[in-house]
């Protein structure tokens, strides 16, 4: 069966108190709205018709990054975002008179863990039993600030009357309305030119076509659902609440691929992230943006991984922060580690505490240990940094490059000033200050010459504790 989408975003969410449209704040780093719409993709719909008004270039801009927006997403505007989902809905008359044969899924945009699974059990619900309608459901011990399923005595499904205009008898009512619908799109067209706006708050409401539709003789139903699945985002404690929910559908997923998390609870995994088999997660790791890790890696406690390519076999130890870089095959980092703005650190490298890399390619099997700053460098193959080594990168207007051969033995504590080549099989004696280039296979010393005054510890003076 071929459906058409309906996805409502116009509506300014007063109830969130924010500048930015509500629809397109983020949950596991994807905007609100992306969930529903995730969800009727897997229908395949013709079209996904997004309702939008308040803010609406925001909106629209979010909106067109989408997965298969180009082919899918048309815009219809909401002239007054405050005139309630009915209206937002007649704005997508247009589309629906294109195909009155077919059938439409209507979703509230601000309801993000409805899953593309459920709608399909709704959708085959109303071709089995010749439906007209299916509202989703649950049922909620508070059903505050849903609107409230009425049934008849014979249990058919008569209205849904919205809170605020609801009687005391029908607040008592636990069934409530999930903000999404099924409806063929005939009948729905007949319904949405009789909708009149509320007497009490002055809103067209979509949910009064159920009680249009049932006058009318044709046949609507329920699915019912987990309440979780119908979570409605109209403040910021929903928003934390959706996104717990949605975090452990997404480590739920990942478990099932065979990735270990320990301590679940504690992580933050954005939803894109894909983690291969065998990976362990441990507690309060952060995975975000455009990062993904291979397999059979382990993710130490604490660490976090932000635009960030691992591949497989990689080591990161607790409490490292890597950004936006790529962590090739067996590399071993931290513990207390930080790689950043599009650093490269070629296979088997070990990075280790207190080691920072800035914008720097790091070759493979090269060693930085301990307490180093590595920036704007190009380091080759199998290069030892010793410990306290600081690249020199910048003198106080420009940033200047370097660059390290292979083989190269830098010793501790040595300051490499940049602009600056070291030639393969160099040799830098700790301690040094390098500024000047090292051709191959030279060593570069300079120190200070130590003097050894023999009996002359100041703490053993005679005189010190007169
Ligand atoms: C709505 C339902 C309610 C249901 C609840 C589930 C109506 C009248 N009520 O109430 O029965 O229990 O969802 O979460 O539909 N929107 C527009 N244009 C508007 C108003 C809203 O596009 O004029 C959009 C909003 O951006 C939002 C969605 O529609 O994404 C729902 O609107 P909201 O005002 O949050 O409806 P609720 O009061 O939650
Ligand atoms: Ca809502």
């Amino acid at each position: 069966m071929q459906v058409l989408g309906v996805i409502l975003a116009a509506g300014k969410g007063s109830r969130f108190k924010s500048e930015k449209p509500k629809v397109i704040h983020t949950l596991l780093g994807k905007p609100m709205v992306y969930f529903p719409y995730e969800a009727l993709l897997s229908l395949d719909p013709i079209k996904v018709a997004f309702i939008v008004g308040h803010k609406k270039e925001e909106v629209i801009s979010t909106v067109k990054g989408f997965p298969q927006a180009d082919q899918k997403v048309v815009f219809f505007e909401q002239v007054n975002p405050k005139g309630g989902t009915g209206d937002a809905v007649r704005q997508a008359l247009p589309l629906l008179k294109e195909h009155p044969d077919k059938v439409v899924v209507i979703l509230n945009g601000d309801s993000p863990l409805i899953k593309g699974e459920t709608l399909k059990e709704g959708l085959k619900k109303l071709i089995e039993h010749s439906l007209d309608g299916v509202i989703f459901t649950t049922i909620l011990e508070d059903p505050t600030g849903y609107g409230r399923i009425v049934r008849d005595e014979k249990g058919h499904v008569v209205e849904i009357v919205e809170e605020k205009d609801a009687s005391e008898a029908q607040r008592k009512i636990k069934e409530v309305n999930g903000g999404f619908y099924i409806f063929r799109v005939q009948p729905l067209l007949e319904a949405l030119k009789e909708l009149k706006p509320s007497p009490v708050s002055g809103e067209v409401y979509l949910t009064d076509v159920v009680k249009i539709l049932h006058s009318k003789g044709y046949k609507v139903d329920t699915y019912q659902t987990p309440y979780w699945e119908l979570l409605g985002v109209n403040d910021r404690r929903q928003l934390a609440e959706a996104e717990k929910l949605l975090l452990e559908r997404k480590i739920e997923n990942l478990q099932r691929e065979g990735v270990t998390v320990r301590l679940p609870e504690t992580v933050y995994i954005e939803w894109d992230i894909q983690v291969g088999r065998d990976t362990e997660i441990e507690p309060h790791a952060v995975l975000k943006g455009k990062t993904s890790v291979g397999e059979n890696c382990l993710i130490g406690v604490g660490s976090i991984l932000e635009n960030t390519t691992v591949e497989n076999n990689v080591e990161i130890l607790p409490y490292s922060y890597i950004s936006d870089s790529q962590i090739e095959e067996g590399c071993v980092i931290g513990p207390f580690a930080r790689i950043r703005n599009q650093s490269h650190l070629k296979e088997e490298c070990e990075i280790g505490n207190f080691v920072e890399v800035k914008k720097s390619t790091i070759g493979r099997k090269t060693k930085a240990k301990h307490l180093s700053y590595i920036g704007d460098a190009q380091i080759g193959d199998n290069t030892n940094i010793g410990a306290g080594t600081v690249f020199a990168n910048y003198d106080g207007v420009n940033k200047y490059q370097t660059s390290v051969g292979n083989n190269v033995f830098i010793g501790s504590n040595s300051l490499i000033i940049a602009p600056r080549q070291l030639g393969d099989w160099s040799f830098i004696a700790g301690g040094s200050v390098v500024n000047k280039d090292v051709p191959p296979k030279a060593l570069a010393v300079s120190r200070a010459p130590l003097r050894i005054l023999e009996g002359k510890n100041p703490l053993l003076r005679k005189d010190k504790n007169s």
